[in-house]
């Protein structure tokens, strides 16, 4: 087999799927959040979930990260049922959402948050905790090596000795994404993250989000920053109205009329309301 092959090869290899949504109904008394919302996430992609307000984005986020258990449907992560998981048993699977300024522990560092994180990651390792002193001493090391390592990945190590709670907006933001890679997530869900940041901090979080996803994790993003969205998806999928109306790479999604249509249809309704 020669070269060429090899890489065509390569090209044809299937998607494995990590993230299969099938027949997902969200009902909130007679209203239909969501009717029969099927798609999957391959491993390894950054798949955003876009479409208007109130399209039912943050509810799917929500029954993916079990925080809401869908009227009808199975969500599946690697080939397991996540149907009736209580939120920190997907976390466990490695399905890890990103916390926002509430989960940071605003009076001590930004080193300790993720150390915390990071023990909170082995508690169940109880008996090593028990039994084994010098294990454990060896273990701390090598947390804190880890800890520092994730500070440097998301980009605020110079931060480390600071105050959790005396960062910029943007910084805190990047805190919760070190908290959530300190779950050691295979695959990280984010609802609108960079919500409320500047320009460049909304770089930033972009630059730190092509570092996560270059070390193989696997991204779920919901946003409202199209020119975001745009830049840092493999496949985008639109929501409206509980339904899918488009799904695609960005450049079909950013031409296709019927996501136009929704957009702009939010936007009279705006000018209405105004
Ligand atoms: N807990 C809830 N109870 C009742 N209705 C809800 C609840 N959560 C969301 N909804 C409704 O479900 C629809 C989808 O909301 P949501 O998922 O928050 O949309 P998005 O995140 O796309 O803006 C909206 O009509 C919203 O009002
Ligand atoms: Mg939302």
């Amino acid at each position: 087999m020669n070269v060429l092959q090899l890489a065509a090869d390569k090209v044809a290899e299937p998607k494995m799927p990590a993230l299969t949504i099938e027949h997902i109904a969200v009902h909130f008394g007679g209203l239909v959040a969501i009717s029969d919302l099927n798609f999957v996430v391959n491993e390894g992609e950054v798949l955003s979930l876009i479409g208007p307000n109130g399209a039912g984005k943050t509810t799917a986020f929500n029954i993916i990260t079990g925080f809401l258990k869908p009227t009808k449907g199975e969500v599946r992560y690697r080939g397991t049922s996540l149907n009736g998981l209580k939120p920190h048993q997907v976390t466990a699977l490695g399905l890890v959402r990103t916390f926002q300024r509430t989960s940071v522990f605003q009076s001590i560092s930004v080193f300790q948050n993720v150390l915390t994180g990071l023990h909170l990651r082995g508690r169940s390792r109880l008996w090593d905790t028990l039994l084994a002193l010098p294990r454990e001493r060896r273990s701390e090391e090598e947390l804190r090596a880890q800890a520092a390592e994730i500070l440097q990945l998301v980009g605020i190590a110079h931060r480390s000795r600071e105050l959790a709670g005396s960062l910029s907006y943007g910084d805190q933001r990047l805190l919760g994404v070190a908290l959530a890679l300190a779950a050691n997530p295979s695959m990280l869900l984010l609802d609108e993250p960079v919500s409320g940041m500047n320009a460049s901090e909304t770089a930033t979080f972009m630059r730190v989000l092509d570092r996560v996803r270059g070390m193989g994790v696997t991204i779920l993003l919901v946003e409202h920053d199209m020119p975001m969205v745009m830049g840092i998806s493999d496949r985008i999928v639109v929501l409206n109205y509980g339904r899918i109306i488009a799904e695609g790479p960005p450049a079909a999604i950013q031409g296709n009329p019927e996501v136009i249509q929704a957009y702009l249809g939010q936007g009279a309704k705006k000018r209405a309301r105004d």
